[in-house]
């Protein structure tokens, strides 16, 4: 267990702890959460709660940035933005930070919520991974975020 410092994009700071073990996906699940424009949290299903371990209350209007874990390169997320921005779908695999410090890992597709040509917001729904994909991933986001910290 550490406790580590993650400086959000939005100049927010906070401090939370890590532990270092995995929750797995529940099986036949799917992880639905929807947000406004700028990503802060409007709908979320009930696998979504469960998950993140922290309350329905405590989620809400919340930016999904509670979920960042520190092991995630932030490219990851500006890819993310810079594709749903366009009107785009973005698909990839995130690993989530629980609010008991654990983690799991999710593959997300996130799409605009597009009305009368405008978005109004965003939506992510997560399946469950393959074994295989996260490995290769744990492999290339370790690269991508040392050369970030370099
Ligand atoms: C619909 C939607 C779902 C998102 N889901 C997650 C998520 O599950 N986990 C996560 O860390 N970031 C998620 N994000 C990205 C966050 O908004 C944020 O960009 C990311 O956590 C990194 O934080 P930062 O941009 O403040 O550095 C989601 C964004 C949108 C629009």
């Amino acid at each position: 267990m550490s406790d580590v410092k993650i400086s959000y994009y939005d100049g927010t700071k906070s401090v939370k702890t890590i532990v270092d073990e995995e929750v797995p996906y529940p099986d036949g699940k799917l992880i639905v959460s929807r947000t406004d424009t700028f990503g802060n949290m409007t709908h979320f299903n009930q696998a979504f709660v469960d998950m993140s371990g922290y309350g329905e209350d405590e989620l809400l209007g919340k930016s999904h940035y509670i979920l960042r874990h520190p092991d995630m390169p932030a490219a990851a997320f500006a890819d993310l933005w810079n594709t749903i921005k366009k009107g785009e779908k973005w698909k990839g695999y995130v690993k989530n930070l629980r609010k008991d410090g654990k983690y799991y890992w999710v593959y997300a597709v996130v799409v605009p919520n597009v009305r009368d040509g405008k978005i109004v917001g965003y939506a992510s729904v997560r399946r469950k991974p393959s074994r295989t994909k996260i490995n290769e991933c744990v492999e290339l986001y370790k690269t991508m975020l040392a050369e970030e910290q370099s």
